[in-house]
């Protein structure tokens, strides 16, 4: 069997250059992360949004940078083509730029990621530039940030109105400025996630930015019908496993009362 190529951050940026589409999906353990590396897949994010489809928490603020650590080390040992990024959660990078590059340095050191994640624009350009200068690849997330959920009140779409729409584009332009080599854009107008893709050489990665963005994100467990507590509207629903799982473990149930399982063939 021919191994196929490692996915790197140069390997995206020459998928835009050729107008290939980048596919993203979330993994925040070994099992997951093997099935969606072998399907494919060119970046595995180990998202914050562990907390909420993981952990059963409401938002993204509580995870903890050692639960993060944690995930990213199980997809790590999983992956063997996609680019692995880790997810810098809530306050592992805000407090300064030192903070920052330790905390990314440990999403590379211990949890075998090979690029990090953060939310915010050009406020954080600066974190981003030094964390690039001590070698870390960094993927932004620009539009709806869930990180700032209390700030802002609601998850509503970004980018409605003409002043939060420059402020998106000159987002992007910083961000590719500081040396980030990606970035996601979360829940904007499709013609504004066409004109962010336009505006950057780096790829955008949509969530919710409509079709014209260089690649798109998913949470695995949304796009499975593993999670269904909330959907957004840019959530398709490739499968519904949710019922499979429960179909099949009710069946398991009545097995084993009805004395069915195990039968000769599953016994020593
Ligand atoms: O945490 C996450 O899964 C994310 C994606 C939704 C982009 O940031």
């Amino acid at each position: 069997m021919t191994k196929k190529a490692k996915v790197t951050t140069a390997t995206l940026r020459a998928m835009k250059g050729a107008q290939q589409r980048i596919s993203a999906l979330t993994a925040y353990d070994f099992t997951f992360a093997s099935l969606l590396d072998e399907a494919g897949v060119d970046v595995v994010l180990v998202g914050d949004s562990v907390a909420t489809v993981v952990q059963g928490r409401d938002t993204t603020v509580p995870v903890t940078m050692d639960q993060m650590v944690y995930h990213c080390e199980l997809v790590g040992r999983a992956v063997q083509r996609a680019l692995v990024v880790g997810d810098l959660p809530f306050l592992s990078y805000q407090v300064s730029a030192e903070d920052a590059l330790r905390n990314a340095g440990r999403l590379l050191k211990e949890g075998l990621a090979e690029a990090v994640k953060l939310e915010g624009g050009a406020e954080f350009a600066p974190t981003v530039a030094r964390l690039v200068t001590a070698g870390i690849p960094v993927m932004g997330h620009i539009g709806l940030t869930p990180q700032s959920i209390h700030q802002f009140g609601s998850y509503r779409a970004r980018g409605q109105d003409a002043a939060e729409r420059a402020r998106i584009v000159a987002d992007a332009r910083a961000l590719e400025a500081a040396g980030a080599f990606a970035m996601v854009l979360e829940k904007v107008p499709s013609d504004l996630g066409h004109e962010v893709a336009a505006a950057v050489a780096i790829p955008v990665i949509g969530i919710g930015a409509g079709p014209l963005v260089d690649g798109q994100v998913l949470v695995t467990h949304d796009m499975l019908g593993l999670f269904t507590r909330f959907r957004p509207r840019f959530v398709r629903r490739y499968r519904e496993l949710g019922q499979e799982i429960g179909a099949a473990v009710r069946q398991y149930c009545q097995d084993v009362q009805q004395g069915s399982f195990p039968n000769a063939d599953e016994s020593y």
